[in-house]
């Protein structure tokens, strides 16, 4: 009588635990940054407008973005990220002015093992961060000497990876776009397969994960046939977890 009051909670509480795939963060907090140049009006994973690429961008390392593929919770969000130092300059390099810059998640930055955009839930990048932001630079929205450097001093102008600080800011009030209407929203012709939402931290209105709402069913191939094992995650965890419960309540 006494133990299933303290089981059936602390059961709970593991599923909950075990399904948490994404990374939940602070609306402030450290991060790095790393740069790659997306095409003009390319249309990234968030499906956000071509337009949107006119102004500053960036991608958002994929456990933090919350989707494999497509869109992510991530996607549409601004984020205003301050530059402190990079990773890597020896002599450690201060920079003599403090830089930032206000961007917009259009993209995911693809998961890879050990990768700058490769943090987890329960492990952080080579850098120490659980985020990592993959501005859009070289861009038409960003001067080309945005990151600052000393190249008499290092014989080159590019330190690659910088610590930041950042801080999700409305969109609304700070994303350079903010105020060309072809700057913002989702691309219409790819219909539910897009969402970019204009303002969420303003408007409180975000995506899904996609990847979530659509999981790929696991491959089952000569595994078992029970048609259990073609259930999404959750919902085979949470008959376990009903299972479980009655068992429990009945002994
Ligand atoms: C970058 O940030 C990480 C995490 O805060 C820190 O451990 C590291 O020392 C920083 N690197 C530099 C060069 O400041
Ligand atoms: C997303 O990818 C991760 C890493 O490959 C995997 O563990 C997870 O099951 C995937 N989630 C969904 C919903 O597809
Ligand atoms: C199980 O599935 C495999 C692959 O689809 C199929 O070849 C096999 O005949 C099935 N076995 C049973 C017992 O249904």
């Amino acid at each position: 009588m006494h133990d299933r009051l303290v089981v059936v909670p602390s059961l709970l509480f593991l599923t909950s635990l075990t399904v948490s795939q994404w990374i939940d963060y602070p609306q402030t907090g450290l991060a790095t940054l790393t740069h790659t140049p997306l095409p003009l009006d390319y249309i990234a994973s968030c499906g956000c407008v071509p337009g949107s690429t006119h102004y500053p961008t960036a991608a958002l390392s994929q456990l933090a973005y919350g989707s494999n593929n497509s869109y992510g919770p991530a996607c549409g969000k601004c984020f205003s990220l301050t530059l402190i130092d990079p990773l890597v300059a020896s002599p450690p390099f201060k920079p003599p002015v403090t830089t930032s810059v206000v961007v917009k998640i259009i993209d995911k930055c693809p998961f890879t093992n050990g990768g700058w955009c490769g943090a987890t839930p329960h492990e952080t990048n080579a850098g120490g961060a659980s985020l990592n932001f993959d501005l859009s630079f070289p861009s038409v929205a960003i001067p080309d000497n945005f990151f600052p450097s000393n190249p008499k001093l290092y014989g080159y102008s590019d330190f690659g990876v910088w610590n930041v600080s950042y801080e999700e800011v409305s969109c609304a009030s700070s994303w350079a776009g903010a105020h060309n209407s072809e700057a913002l929203g989702s691309v219409q012709s790819l219909g539910t397969s897009a969402c970019c939402p204009t303002d969420p931290l303003g408007t409180g209105t975000t995506c899904p994960s996609y990847s979530e709402q659509n999981a790929t069913p696991p491959n089952t191939a000569g595994v078992n046939n029970a048609s259990t094992v073609k259930m999404p995650n959750k919902f085979s965890i949470f008959v376990l977890l009903v299972l479980m419960g009655v068992s429990i309540l009945s002994y």
